[in-house]
């Protein structure tokens, strides 16, 4: 109210005059104009009222109650009009304000607690110690920020998998450059001319160095090289590993062509810092270390990696071992992949092996070989479930999604053949035939994200899923209820978090995987301490989360008692579980992860790449 007198007593001098001048002007009755005058004069009250005064004292209440810590809903801001951008800074300052708010008192709590955990401010300081004030760069083939088009508009989305999960809150942590393949068809619109801009969009922390790769090159490196021939080869899950001539040429190609993106990235720096990620750059570490010998080299292998006769089948191991090589660090998630990898080695390279402290020799240089098990951030500042009154999390999710059942089980994967997804449905199939008493009041949820579509053996395994669902569900379903409900669309943090919190059991049935972090984003964000993780034996998660139900997915009975098991466990024995896993995912997270590889690799003495004979280009 007092913005509208404020604004009016003005207006109406303005008005007053303007009427008296014109009215001299024109020779007229002051009289004459005056209606007129009020009708513009309401005219523009009204429109300033309610595009003007009425948001914008809509925006200062809310800042108000929001600066005294009362509950409101970002929403109530205005989304509209004039006054838009105005809101949606607020909205965006209202949440660093919370995440600093959160920080401070989990600092605060840390410091009372005389605790070690590592968070984003101490890996910060850590890194800048360790790394001697030197810039971090990463290289991955997958960027953690994908612009694309939709309706006419640039839209930024982050890509599903345990890659970008893991790496992107480090990066936020200690800033830096990560250089990727630009992938999204919107890329090269929001970057700079030299491939770059800074990221996340919304508040800047780091800088992403994109490179362009042809249609050619992104078919044989990254769909055929590495999606058709090394991720089936190091995850053994019964599909057939393809290596082709041409595929290895665009391997090699494109492994050039990152490591000349980060000749220019670090073309200022003296004995720079590298971390490469995953099977996608195996032969970086070499391409770098024989130009710049002073580089500090780590790789980190996100994928398994299989026994010395299981590799031995890939025509090009031996290239790919040595390029690995060139690395001073190479982490795996667990020994057992550290072991398998040296055990590789030895077969097939002339070198030496300390297998008291994990290393390998060659020539003059030595390359370290850890186990540094990743993990995630740890539970969002904002993960507390979006519920109305008086309902719990699972009515919520089980109303939006149309259903009425009594227990709720959740799967998120990517829709890959590892991830065990067939032998999941199985068991739950086998659930609903063993204990009936199930039927109609047990739904299992599962969100699948589409990945490397363009692979046939990605688009069969979709539609087997797919199948499959149908089938079970024809089998069981009434008029009111069905037992599996399929969201196959890649689903954000923000949308997936209700679900986790919502599930009364979470099932992870990968036939192989590295870690999982599925595994641990569930348990992170159930501050409940309540639901159950039912976990393949075969993730290295399952080498940590050691309260969850461990399960062989190929054992379907097994799956489906566990999934009985899990639903009727007492909330007391759930809360022990839970909280012992909470604390596990909280005590390493990624921070510590990233801390450990990070100290190693700067403790380290960069030596030369050993003297071997360059890469060979396959004859064209
Ligand atoms: C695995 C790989 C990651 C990759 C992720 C998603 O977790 O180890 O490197 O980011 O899958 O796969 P994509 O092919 O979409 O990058």
């Amino acid at each position: 109210m007092k913005i509208l007198v404020r604004l009016l007593m003005p207006l109406a001098v303005i008005v007053g005059a303007t009427v008296v001048v014109c009215a001299r002007l024109l020779h007229q009755d002051i009289r004459h104009l005056a209606l007129p005058v009020a009708l513009v004069v309401l005219l523009v009250l009204a429109v300033l009222w309610w595009d003007l005064i009425r948001p914008l004292s809509t925006i200062v209440r809310w800042m108000r109650r929001f600066r005294f810590g009362e509950p409101d809903a970002p929403w109530a801001l205005p989304r509209k009009g004039f006054l838009a951008p105005l809101a949606r800074e607020a909205r965006r300052m209202a949440q660093s304000l919370v995440a600093a708010r959160a920080a401070a008192a989990e600092e605060a709590r840390l410091r009372n607690a005389g605790e070690s955990r590592w968070t984003p401010d101490r890996l910060r300081e850590h890194v800048r110690t360790a790394l001697k004030g030197r810039p971090l760069v990463v290289v991955s083939n997958r960027e953690p920020y994908v612009h694309v088009r939709q309706d006419r508009q640039i839209r930024c989305l982050t890509p599903p998998g345990g890659l970008v999960t893991a790496m992107e809150p480090v990066l936020r942590a200690c800033s830096g450059t990560w250089i990727a393949a630009g992938t999204g068809e919107a890329d090269r619109d929001t970057a700079d001319a030299h491939g770059r801009l800074r990221v996340p969009p919304d508040a800047p922390l780091y800088t992403l160095r994109r490179i362009w790769l042809t249609p050619e090159e992104e078919q044989g490196h990254y769909y055929g090289f590495a999606n058709e021939g090394l991720w089936p080869l190091c995850h053994i899950a019964h599909t057939r590993p393809v290596f082709r001539a041409d595929d290895w040429h665009q391997y090699v190609r494109v492994n050039e062509k990152f490591a000349e993106a980060v000749f220019e990235e670090i073309a200022d720096t003296d004995e720079p810092c590298l971390v490469v990620q995953d099977y996608h750059l195996a032969l970086l570490p070499r391409l770098v270390k024989d130009k710049r010998p002073d580089a500090k080299i780590a790789l980190f292998w996100h994928i398994p990696w299989p026994n010395p006769e299981a590799f031995g089948i890939c025509p090009w191991a031996r290239e790919l071992l040595q390029g690995m090589l060139g690395a001073d660090l190479v982490g795996f998630h667990i020994q057992f992949h550290c072991n398998n990898f040296l055990d590789t080695v030895d077969r097939m390279l002339e070198s030496r092996i300390d297998w008291e402290h994990f290393s390998v020799t060659r020539a003059d240089r030595t390359t370290w070989v850890k186990p540094f098990p990743i993990s995630i951030a740890g539970p969002a500042p904002d993960a507390s479930p979006a519920v109305g009154a008086g309902q719990t999390a699972k009515e919520a999710v089980l109303k939006s999604l149309g259903i009425t059942a009594r227990w709720l089980g959740v799967g998120v994967d990517r829709l890959d053949y590892t991830k065990g997804l067939l032998e999941r449905l199985s068991a739950i199939e086998r659930f609903l035939d063993k204990y009936p008493a199930f039927r109609e009041q047990f739904v299992f949820v599962e969100l699948g994200a589409p990945s490397r579509t363009k692979i046939p053996r990605y688009q069969e395994f979709e539609a087997s899923v797919e199948a499959e669902i149908e089938r079970i569900n024809r089998r069981f379903q009434t008029r009111a209820w069905k037992p599996i409900v399929f969201l196959k669309k890649q689903h954000s943090h923000q949308e997936i978090a209700p679900f986790y919190q919502a599930a009364d059991v979470c099932l992870v049935t990968s036939l192989h995987d590295g870690m999982n972090l599925v595994s641990k984003e569930f348990v992170a964000s159930r501050t409940d301490e309540r639901g159950v993780l039912i976990l393949s034996q075969f993730t290295g998660a399952s080498r940590e989360l050691l309260d969850a139900l461990l399960v062989n997915p190929y054992d379907i009975d097994q799956v489906a008692d566990a999934v009985q098991y899990a639903v009727t466990m007492e909330p007391e024995e759930q809360q022990a579980r839970m909280s012992r896993m909470r604390e596990t995912v909280q005590e390493h997270n990624v921070y510590r992860w990233a801390a450990a590889l990070l100290t190693e690799l700067a403790r380290l003495r960069p030596s030369p790449a050993p003297a071997a004979s360059p890469l060979q280009l396959p004859a064209e």
